[in-house]
């Protein structure tokens, strides 16, 4: 028993030797002293040892035992230190992180499109309103001369917000749908003459398909004075288009049927791809329609306060992304929202 407690030892103790990482050590230490252990195997041999050679065999298996132990854990902490000493060793090497391109960022297009909206306007005097993106029905419909049950209302289908915990009507607050909802709170907050643009978010209970977007911007003017007239938003329409498509764009006012406007107009811009020939983009038809607008409805100017036997007004809206669309080249609305940056970096 002696003899085989020393060959163990010794055979062991070159293992440990030979152990080149912590893993193999882990190996070796289960080996010796798992349940299944040369240990506890020897261990379970001692009832065969002679009476008279135990009080020598006991000691000496414990003091190899934990001889074998301390081997283990002596070779343990010299691999970790030998691989601090490897890793102080690695220097890092900063210069090279200068070789990697940073990054510019930039302005959304359709950013970058509104900013130059606002300056257009800016200088002709029009300031910036905002009004809630959460509105009532009121705003949004009703005093916009848009009764409930109205069919002009399946033009706008839209989102209604949950108003259970909320002091509000079912169904009475809703996403506004236009930034004509802004008409009203301008007028209620605002004395005539007003020149006002609301450049904002719009949402839609939408199909949605390359022109249709179920959050969307739109861009607002009111303009309300003693004698506004149509000139003035055909003046407008051309300098808009001029400003952000081109001097050789034209605006045309073709009548078209809004609840809040009398008259109302579609204002179409000559087709910027075939300027007036016809092509694939506008249908063979040489103009594009890009924007609705009128003559504020004079049920409008009253709900807004203003009495329109001595003001009149007009208003107009637009969606900045389907001029981005046209100006960028862009085919379908839905990449402006897709977070896909090759197609901002190539505009
Ligand atoms: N709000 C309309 C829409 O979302 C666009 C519009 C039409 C705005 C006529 C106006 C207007 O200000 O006068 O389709």
């Amino acid at each position: 028993m002696e003899e085989k407690i020393s060959q163990i030892q010794k055979e062991y103790l070159e293992e440990i030797q030979k152990a080149q990482s912590l893993k193999e050590l882990d190996g070796i230490f289960l080996e010796l002293f798992g349940k299944n252990g040369v240990v506890n195997k020897l261990s379970e041999e001692f009832p065969k040892v002679p009476k008279e050679e135990r009080p020598k065999i006991g000691p000496l298996f414990n003091q190899i035992k934990s001889g074998l132990e301390k081997e283990i854990e002596d070779k343990r902490e010299k691999i970790r230190e030998a691989g601090y000493q490897k890793l102080d060793e690695e220097k890092l090497d900063f210069s090279k992180s200068t070789q990697i391109k940073p990054r510019k960022g930039r302005l959304h297009p359709v950013t970058k499109l509104e900013k130059e909206i606002v300056n257009l306007f800016t200088k002709l005097g029009f300031s910036q309103f905002s009004a809630p993106h959460i509105d009532s029905e009121e705003y949004n419909f009703e005093l916009l001369n848009i009764p409930k049950g109205h069919p002009a209302r399946d033009l706008w289908d839209t989102l209604y917000i949950d108003t259970h915990n909320l002091k509000a009507t079912p169904g009475e607050l809703l996403l506004r749908t236009h930034t004509s909802n802004a008409q009203v709170w301008i007028m209620r907050e605002l004395k005539p003459p007003v020149r006002m643009m609301i450049i904002d978010r719009c949402f839609r209970y939408e199909n949605l398909d390359a022109r249709h977007e179920h959050t969307l911007d739109q861009f607002e003017i009111v303009y309300i004075d003693k004698g506004v007239s149509m000139a003035n938003l055909q003046y407008l329409s051309e300098y808009f288009f001029k400003g952000i498509l081109g001097a050789d764009i034209k605006a045309r006012l073709r009548p078209k049927y809004y609840p809040f406007v009398e008259p109302g107009a579609g204002v179409d811009g000559l087709c910027i791809f075939c300027k007036g020939k016809g092509c694939k983009v506008c249908g063979g038809m040489g103009w594009l329609e890009l924007a609705g607008a009128g003559m504020i409805h004079p049920k409008v100017l009253e709900n807004g306060g203003i009495d329109p036997s001595v003001y009149s007004g007009i208003a107009w809206g637009v969606g900045p992304e389907r001029m981005a669309m046209l100006k960028y080249g862009v085919e379908d609305i839905r990449l402006f929202k897709s977070g896909d940056l090759k197609l901002y970096e190539s505009i």
